[in-house]
Parts: C-alpha cells; sequence; structure tokens
C-alpha cells in the first residue's frame, strides 16, 4: 500500500491531539509524520507509533515534501499557511471555518457526500462539529426524502473551545469546591453550573455564526440549497460530547418506525431509543467514540410531516478528528 507523508498543522491542540490517536488507530498509512505548532511548543517531542517525533515550528517551509496535511488549527493559521502547504503539493484537509464555504473547495461528511472529494483543487474542508452530529443522526432519513426546514437547539461541550475549553471548565470546579473565585477566560462567564446561550458573534439577524454554519453549511453538504435552518448554539458544562435536539420538516412524511429503521441502518450512527427502559443518546456514553447516537424520535405535534429527534455524538472526533481523517481516507 502507498504510503504517505503527513503534517497536522496544531498537533499540539485538542483536535490535533486527537488526530494523532485516530491515524495509529486506523492504520492509516504514513511514511512519516510532521506535526507543526507554534514556536512555543517546537522541539517538544509527541510519541507515534512507538517514535519519539519532534514537534516542528510551523512556517512558510514548515511544508516540503509533505502529501497530506491536517488541519487543526483557528482560521487565520489556516488561512495564513494554506499558500504554502498548496505551494509544497500538498492536499489540505482542513478543520477550521475558513475555507469551508468557498466554490472551489468541498466540505465533506464521508457517510453523506463523498462524491465531493472528487472535485477538490488542494483544499477540502471538515465541517462545524455540530453540522456534522446533527446531519449524521439525519442522513439515513435524507437518503430516502428532502429535509426542507429543521430547528435545531445545541448544547455543546468546551471541548468546542479546544483544550483551554476543557482546562477552564474542570479549573473552575476545582475553583468552587475550594470557594476560590476563578476569572472565565475561555469564555465570557464561567461555565460551571451554567449555560451560555451564544457561540459565535453575532452574523445575521440575531444569530450568532455558529447557528448560521448548521443552515449554510448544511445546505452545502446535503445537496440542498433552499434547506432553511433556525438554530439556536448554547455552551453548556459537559467536557467533550455535543447534543443537539433537532426538529426536522421533511418532503414525504416519514413515520417514527421508518425513521428508526433508517436511522439504525446508517452508517456511523446508532440508535438508542428506548424511553420505558430510560435508553437515549447522552454525551458521557458518546465521549471517547466514533457513532453518533439518535434517539427520542416523535412525530411532531404540529406538524406531520415533522420528526423530533436527540443526538450525542464526540465533537472532538466524528465532530472534527475522525471526519477529517476520513476526508483524507476518501482521498
Ligand atoms: P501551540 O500548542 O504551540 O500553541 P487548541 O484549539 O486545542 O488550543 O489548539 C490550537 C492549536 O493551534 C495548537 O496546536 C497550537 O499550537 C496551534 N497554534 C496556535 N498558534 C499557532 C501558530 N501561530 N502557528 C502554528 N500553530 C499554532
Amino acid at each position: 500500500m502507498k504510503q504517505y507523508n503527513v503534517g497536522v498543522l496544531g498537533a499540539t491542540g485538542a483536535v490535533g491531539q486527537e488526530m494523532l490517536k485516530i491515524l495509529q488507530q486506523r492504520n492509516f498509512p504514513v511514511k512519516d509524520l510532521r506535526p507543526l505548532a507554534s514556536a512555543r511548543s517546537a522541539g517538544t517531542k509527541i510519541e507515534f507509533m512507538g517514535e519519539q517525533v519532534p514537534i516542528v515550528e510551523t512556517t512558510d517551509k514548515a511544508f516540503s515534501g509533505l502529501d497530506i496535511v491536517l488541519g487543526a488549527a483557528e482560521n487565520d493559521i489556516a488561512e495564513k499557511f494554506a499558500p504554502h502547504i498548496l505551494e509544497a503539493g500538498a492536499v489540505f484537509v482542513d478543520n477550521s471555518s475558513a475555507f469551508r464555504l468557498r466554490e472551489d473547495v468541498p466540505l465533506i461528511v464521508p457517510e453523506i457526500n463523498p462524491e465531493d472529494v472528487k472535485w477538490h483543487k488542494g483544499i477540502l474542508s471538515n465541517p462545524n462539529c455540530t453540522t456534522i452530529i446533527t446531519l449524521m443522526a439525519l442522513s439515513g432519513i435524507a437518503r430516502v426524502t428532502e429535509i426542507e426546514t429543521m430547528v435545531a437547539s445545541s448544547y455543546q461541550a468546551v471541548s468546542g473551545a479546544g483544550i483551554a475549553g476543557m482546562r477552564e471548565l474542570q479549573e473552575e470546579v476545582a475553583a468552587s469546591f475550594k470557594g476560590e473565585s476563578y476569572a472565565p477566560k475561555a469564555f465570557p462567564y464561567p461555565i460551571a453550573y451554567n449555560v451560555i446561550p451564544q457561540i459565535g458573534s453575532r452574523q445575521f439577524m440575531g444569530y450568532t455564526s455558529e447557528e448560521m454554519k448548521m443552515q449554510n453549511e448544511g445546505r452545502k453538504i446535503l445537496h440542498l440549497p433552499e434547506m432553511k435552518v433556525s438554530c439556536t448554539c448554547v455552551r453548556v458544562p459537559v467536557l467533550r460530547s455535543h447534543s443537539i435536539s433537532a426538529l426536522i420538516r421533511t418532503k414525504d412524511k416519514i413515520s417514527v418506525e421508518q425513521a428508526r429503521s433508517l436511522i439504525a441502518a446508517a452508517p456511523g450512527c446508532r440508535l438508542v431509543d428506548d424511553l420505558d427502559n430510560k435508553q437515549y443518546p447522552m454525551p458521557l456514553d458518546t465521549s471517547d467514540q466514533d457513532l453518533v447516537f439518535v434517539g427520542r424520535i416523535r412525530e411532531d405535534l404540529t406538524d406531520d410531516h415533522g420528526l423530533n429527534f436527540w443526538c450525542c455524538g464526540d465533537q472532538i472526533r466524528k465532530g472534527a478528528a475522525l471526519n477529517t481523517i476520513q476526508i483524507a481516507e476518501l482521498l
């Protein structure tokens, strides 16, 4: 099997570290690994395939000889280095939102639109984590009918704000036990024992940038340019798995029983839907694994083409690192 020289941009972050783990778990054909981060981390070593690999400072010239670069850094870093990645002849599979809506950049959930990798021009984007998890949950239904509208509320883990977000929740809880005060840094307010109904900045008619991703990215992935989505994104004190409550309206009526069998048969999904036995998706159960759990499937009481569901998925794995590596596998 051909082997590839793989770079991970942002290798020391929450998503980057998970990428390194998943590359090994899935036996991705890595010839040489180049973990890239800021000057702060350069020289420190990480273990990969039983070897100590030094972290390389990201510079314009740091990509030579690479075949694939997996992006796990913020937009500004992805934007700054993308031209140099392409110049070096590597393909850039990026997890930031910098290129997701560009017309020459495919936006991929491998279980939904794998064929879109074919028209890439060097950059491919990994969608927003909440969008991936929600679309995965409805992927079985989307295969048999159009999704016309969706009303969704997300309950997003602190891992969405990277290692700093996870550390902040843990430190705040620890500080509260000691009766100490804690000044939030990663979030605008304390996240321990709280929920914050803002993720991202104001973008459109009072909706935030994070909330508009579900519609804008969802349309591109599902090839449904008319789909309408109203979304409310909320940060909750959960470490690393996002949950979403969604009401979809489908073109053809889908019964609850049909929805259950479509979801149970959808690759990457697990149906967990037995209220009497208290079986439903919960973020603790979906953390550190690959499947999106879907349950609480109910007919909408206001519209007979409507279906409610609840889903959870690991934001760092399927919502980010795993999906990015699945895109690289398709390539
Ligand atoms: P570093 O650890 O050296 O700062 P997270 O969102 O989990 O905090 O991860 C952010 C990732 O982006 C880290 O790997 C971080 O590396 C990396 N990063 C931050 N600034 C830069 C930069 N200027 N160039 C390259 N990588 C960067």
